[in-house]
């Protein structure tokens, strides 16, 4: 399969597939317990239809959105993801790239694996950092000095990740960072020799974000680890209140389901919320973001900021988030299967495809701005 046959998510999804090594495939595809969560999260935007308006004078879109302060020049941001030179060598390069190129927003994660300086030297557009809470006080300061240091602009807590989920596509390949493979999963990386020359010719892999306080490369540490022993399942309302008077500026918590954090989320001064169940890769049996998106909506949207995230590939799923009430919506899958598939120009491919699918759909929506798209243009079944 080649990059100029991909039409869709699906097409990248397969390109990535024969690509990887089937244990990163999976860490990608997979979610947690029985994917019940992540299946539905794409589902949930069936449960609605469109209702067009037509004759409104089109000929010219503006799908410009602003979040958090930011302008994006179109309403969906890529969500900050892990690991990404695992997927392909050029990893968060290729993706702070391809977002300053569409005038988007992308987030670095502190478990990626280019440092968020040199994404931000990249990208010149917008860029949120996430992070955990560590139970190290000082190093979850550290991490918002460097990031300002460097010059982002959105911090971004996420809190759905307080213990790992139950993935088990991982358990049964063995997969695991740094490398702990089963025997069955070694053999899936020697049947893609492409990727392993790639991968062994390129820089060596590295954490960047938590260089200096986590050794991950002397195999002292191993990610589940970290999960399980360097963040703290103790954290509560009043710490993170304290971070955000610390930050002193445009910071949203990610992973927020319920109305009342949402209002509490308000209530410490933060400026955003992701609605979010981390792709189904964490609490599976939660409810899709787009479900619980109109509630969310009505309780605080006139107060902060609310994006979603989850199962989004398609132009009129962004569609259907934002005539719920989102400021924005975040791609994950949807930008990470191309950069498998293809680096840089698979993002960039993804990216444009999203355009053309939110212009044209708003075309035929009968909306020249995101503002005109509206509750009244959706119907529920
Ligand atoms: C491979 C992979 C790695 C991820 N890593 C992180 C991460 O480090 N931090 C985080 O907040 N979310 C992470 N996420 C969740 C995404 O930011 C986003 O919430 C999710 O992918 C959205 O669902 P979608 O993939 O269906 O679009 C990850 C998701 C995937 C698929």
């Amino acid at each position: 399969m080649r990059l100029n046959q991909c039409q869709n998510f699906h097409d990248f999804r397969r390109m990535a597939r024969q690509r990887l090594p089937g244990p990163i495939f999976n860490y990608i595809d997979g979610a947690a317990d029985d994917e019940t969560t992540y299946r539905r999260n794409t589902e949930a935007f069936e449960a609605c239809d469109l209702v067009p308006d037509v004759l409104r004078g089109v000929a010219d879109v503006d799908m410009s959105v602003t979040v958090m302060g930011q302008k994006l020049a179109m309403p969906v941001y890529c969500s900050p993801t892990a690991l990404q030179r695992l997927f392909h060598h050029d990893g968060e390069r290729a993706v702070a790239a391809a977002a300053g190129k569409f005038g988007t927003m992308f987030g670095v994660s502190s478990l990626g694996t280019v440092s968020l300086e040199e994404a931000r030297r990249i990208s010149g557009g917008p860029q949120v950092y996430q992070f955990y809470f560590h139970k190290d006080r000082g190093l979850n300061r550290d991490m918002m000095a460097r990031a300002k240091a460097a010059g982002v602009q959105v911090m971004m807590l996420t809190v759905d990740s307080i213990t790992g989920g139950n993935r088990e596509r991982d358990k049964r390949t063995g997969f695991a960072i740094p490398f702990r493979l089963n025997l069955a999963g070694i053999a899936q990386f020697a049947i893609k020799p492409a990727w392993a020359i790639n991968y062994a010719t390129h820089e060596r892999f590295r954490l960047p974000q938590l260089d200096g306080h986590v050794d991950m490369g002397g195999g002292a540490m191993s990610i589940s680890r970290y999960f399980t022993e360097m963040l703290d399942p103790a954290m509560t309302w009043d710490d993170v209140a304290a971070m955000v008077r610390e930050w002193g500026g445009q910071f949203c918590l990610k992973g927020i389901m319920s109305v009342e954090d949402a209002r509490r989320a308000v209530d410490i001064g933060c400026t955003g919320i992701v609605l979010s169940n981390h792709g189904g890769r964490q609490l599976d049996g939660s409810r899709s973001a787009f479900d619980q998106l109109a509630e969310i909506v009505d309780a605080v949207g006139d107060r902060i900021d609310v994006m979603m995230d989850g199962g989004v590939q398609r132009g009129t799923h962004v569609l259907k988030a934002l005539a719920l009430g989102a400021k924005a919506v975040g791609l994950g899958r949807y930008y990470l299967f191309p950069l498998a598939a293809a680096g840089r120009p698979g993002v960039e491919r993804a990216l444009e495809q999203m355009r053309v699918e939110i212009e044209r759909a708003m075309k035929l929506m009968g909306c020249r701005t995101v503002a005109e798209l509206q509750r009244r243009h959706l119907r529920f079944r």
